[in-house]
């Protein structure tokens, strides 16, 4: 009998995604206490509000009135106590200088299960075809994309993200393939890179999704993902606006989750987008793949957004300025002399760097010497006792395989400064310092 057939998404997926495969060898004999992850997007321990989602499921519980059955179905749309909480919190924080006129204006809807399960939406919802996006992109949801059968048009960016003049080209250099672009997708602190979206071009960005739509007869939508927006923790940079604020058309449409600023497993995400045939189809699907984000869960960070949003956002984002600033300093001590580029820690949690000789890739010699995987005992350790490992994101995976940066994702890598404690990093820092050194010996 032959196996069963598997649709082009289903084909695609059974073999894990390179990073998915890198993580997941590396997980499983990950030493505690010995080996060091830089590479995986967790968030540090420490900012977790551990109290507050006790006390949050203790008010929630006993109080049937205000929450009713939030042990039970919740409705597609999301609990109207957490919607209203986004609003108060988004009002109160003067979030993206967004008013209250703003926000009667446009729909929230609650994410089945965090901002990756809307980005999911969006691909089931939207015909195949192009999505443009910035380079470096955000690996995950490009692979997966691609395994939907979108085609990803990667647009470099530069200190302001998404480099709009590249855009312009690109799109007079494709001519009638434009017809085919679906939608336009961007991380507003950008991951791997960390580059914030500047306000103008967000307007930029805006305007050219309002001209492709009027030239193609149809709404191109821009999706931007807000992932890291409330972690601006350099007080230098300027307050991002929201690109609501800019958008006549009803084009715009941000995602935003309570993953980075709470806890990734309450799995909160939010959309914020303009009423209308696709805001509810995707209220549809989050009906279709589990009929709500867990109620009791809503009900909790609604009410933590509400009596301690202020709080937690300055603790959370104190830490990590601390860190940015503690692991930029390692980076120059360590690595300066060795990279020509170093974006990051200004938002957000990773560094990315680029190395001038260096390659940083999975076959590379730096990556065997920091992976224990040279084959020399001297540098590995012996085989059940290897020396302390560091994990990365390789360059490699964070620049789309068919863009103009492939070459140089070759010697670029990203690392997280958000899960591992100082210690740790500094002692990261150290041992790729060695990496380097080992290669240059070779
Ligand atoms: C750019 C970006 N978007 C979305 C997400 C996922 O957020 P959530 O935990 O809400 O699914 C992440 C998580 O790392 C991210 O980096």
């Amino acid at each position: 009998m032959d196996e069963m057939e598997l649709s082009f998404y289903g084909a695609a997926s059974v073999e894990p995604s390179p990073v998915s495969r890198m993580m997941a060898s590396f997980a499983a004999d990950f030493r505690d206490g010995v080996d060091i992850n830089l590479g995986v997007g967790y968030v540090n321990e420490k900012t977790i509000p551990r109290g507050l989602i006790l006390e949050g499921m203790q008010k929630v519980i006993a109080d049937p009135q205000k929450y009713r059955g939030a042990l039970n179905y919740g409705g597609p749309q999301g609990s109207e106590n957490l919607i209203q909480s986004i609003k108060k919190f988004i009002l109160d924080n003067r979030i993206g200088s967004l008013s209250e006129y703003e926000l009667e204006r446009h729909e929230i809807l609650i994410a089945p299960s965090g901002a990756t399960s809307l980005l999911e939406g969006l691909a089931q919802l939207l015909p195949r075809g192009l999505v443009i996006t910035s380079d470096p992109i955000y690996y995950i949801y490009s692979n997966f994309l691609e395994r939907m059968g979108f085609e990803i048009l990667a647009i470099p960016e530069d200190d302001e993200g998404l480099d709009t003049d590249l855009l312009a080209q690109t799109l007079s250099e494709i001519g009638n393939d434009q017809q085919n672009i679906r939608f336009i997708y961007v991380v507003t602190i950008n991951n791997p890179t960390g580059t914030i979206l500047s306000n103008r071009r967000r307007r930029k960005l805006v305007e050219m999704a309002a001209q492709l739509s009027h030239q193609l007869g149809r709404k191109v939508p821009l999706v931007l993902d807000r992932a890291y927006e409330d972690l601006i923790h350099d007080p230098a940079v300027p307050r991002p606006d929201s690109a609501l604020l800019y958008d006549e058309a009803g084009l715009v449409y941000e995602l935003s989750t309570l993953s980075k600023i709470f806890a990734p497993a309450l799995r909160i995400g939010y959309m914020i987008g303009p009423p209308g045939d696709f805001t509810r189809a995707m209220i549809q699907r989050t009906s279709d793949v589990g009929f709500s984000a867990p109620l009791i869960m809503q009900e909790i960070a609604g009410y933590i957004l509400e009596m301690y949003a202020i709080g937690q956002l300055t603790r959370v984002n104190r830490g990590y300025r601390q860190k940015a600033l503690d692991t930029g300093a390692w980076i120059d001590e360590t690595l300066g002399e060795f990279i020509s580029q170093r974006h990051g820690g200004q938002a957000g949690f990773y560094y990315y760097l680029t190395f001038d000789t260096i390659e940083t890739h999975d076959e590379s010699d730096f990556f065997r010497f920091l992976t224990r995987t040279t084959g020399k005992p001297e540098i590995d350790g012996p085989p059940d006792n290897k020396h302390p490992r560091v994990l990365t994101i390789p360059g490699r995976y964070c620049v789309h395989a068919a863009g103009s940066l492939m070459q140089i994702g070759q010697r670029q890598l990203r690392l997280s400064y958000g899960f591992e404690e100082p210690d740790n990093i500094h002692k990261a820092l150290q041992l790729m310092r060695e990496a380097v050194e080992y290669c240059r010996s070779l």
